[in-house]
């Protein structure tokens, strides 16, 4: 696992690289990513393309997966690198070991580590501890792998970024926040449309309007912002990280706030539908657009390996 080289220093801190927000990353590093992404999806069948071999990949999953688990697992392994999953309950992190300790005793065994958590802070003190590369595998602030992925399935069905224009219908949450920041780097136009009070983070917001050709409109009617976009987005209503908060409250606050056929009547004549998935079929978007020809979601779902893939080979050094 570890390869202990001439010279290396285990209490001197590397220059290593984490993914934490997608402005953790440049334009052209997105791009270049985006590109190998494209690229290693056409070549998947028999290569021997091997940047983690002999690297371990701890995977540290404090809320449940499907996807960035599996897809994450199924990288590593196609990188020819060794995945180590673990949950709270395998490891002493229940039992009270700090998240800074646990940080600095993995980084003496593994590459790199990918950390699914509740509070984005958790992961900022991961990495902050961690010699090793950390990626952000969801937090209640950010998703960033599943940005990078979202962008990749909108280069491949509009064939580019600048001027798209992207609908998000619902929750200001950490899919809608690393979907403002990618959009924002890669020159897509982002409309959000939430119910009052359930707009995304302030800071976020803030940050990515400084970026030169952001164009972010945050409202409140889902037709306005529909209306002849190239991508309408949707993710569920309540998140993960909301444990114990009036759920049927909020539900009924988002009433409307759904992909339908009427919202993909409003758009342009070729716009796709995409959900990060899970989907609660039925609230944020209907069976007809996630089962119809505007759908891209499993493509989408599919995207999160490939990216994924031309992630860890950009963070994971050789040697
Ligand atoms: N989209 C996404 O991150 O899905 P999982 O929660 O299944 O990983
Ligand atoms: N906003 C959702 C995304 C799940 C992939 C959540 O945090 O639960």
């Amino acid at each position: 696992m570890k390869s202990l080289g001439k010279g290396f220093d285990p209490f001197q801190k590397t220059h290593k690289r984490d993914f934490l927000t997608v402005s953790d990353f440049t334009l052209v590093e997105i791009t270049d990513l985006i590109d190998q992404a494209i690229s290693l999806k056409k070549s998947q069948s028999g290569n021997d393309y091997a940047p983690l071999r002999g690297k371990g990949i701890g995977l540290i999953f404090e809320e449940i997966s499907t996807r960035t688990r599996v897809s994450f697992e199924v990288a590593v392994y196609q990188l020819h690198g060794q995945p180590v999953f673990l949950t709270p309950t395998d490891i002493q992190l229940s039992r009270g070991e700090t998240i800074a300790d646990t940080a600095r005793v993995l980084s003496r065994y593994l590459d790199g580590i990918v950390l699914r958590t509740y509070k984005h802070s958790r992961v900022e003190e991961f990495a902050e501890a961690s010699t090793i590369p950390v990626i952000n595998g969801l937090t209640d602030k950010h998703h960033p792998c599943q940005a990078l992925a979202d962008m990749m399935t909108i280069k491949e069905k509009k064939g580019r970024f600048k001027g798209v224009k992207l609908a998000y219908i619902g929750d200001g949450n950490n899919v809608a926040n690393s979907l403002i920041e990618i959009s924002s780097i890669l020159g897509v136009e982002i409309s959000i449309a939430c119910p009052t009070g359930f707009e995304p983070d302030a800071e976020v917001i803030e940050k990515s309007r400084k970026i030169n050709g952001s164009c972010i409109n945050i409202l409140h009617d889902p037709k306005e912002a529909a209306k002849d976009a190239d991508v309408l987005y949707t993710d569920v209503w309540i998140s993960m990280s909301e444990k114990g908060t009036q759920h049927d409250n909020k539900r009924a606050k988002f009433k409307g706030f759904q992909i339908n056929d009427e919202l993909i009547r409003l758009a342009k004549q070729d716009v796709i539908a995409l959900h990060c998935l899970p989907a609660h079929r039925g609230e944020e978007i209907t069976d007809s657009v996630m089962d119809g020809p505007h759908s891209a979601v499993f493509d989408l779902a599919e995207n999160r390996l490939h990216t994924q893939k031309a992630l860890l080979a950009k963070l994971i050094k050789n040697g």
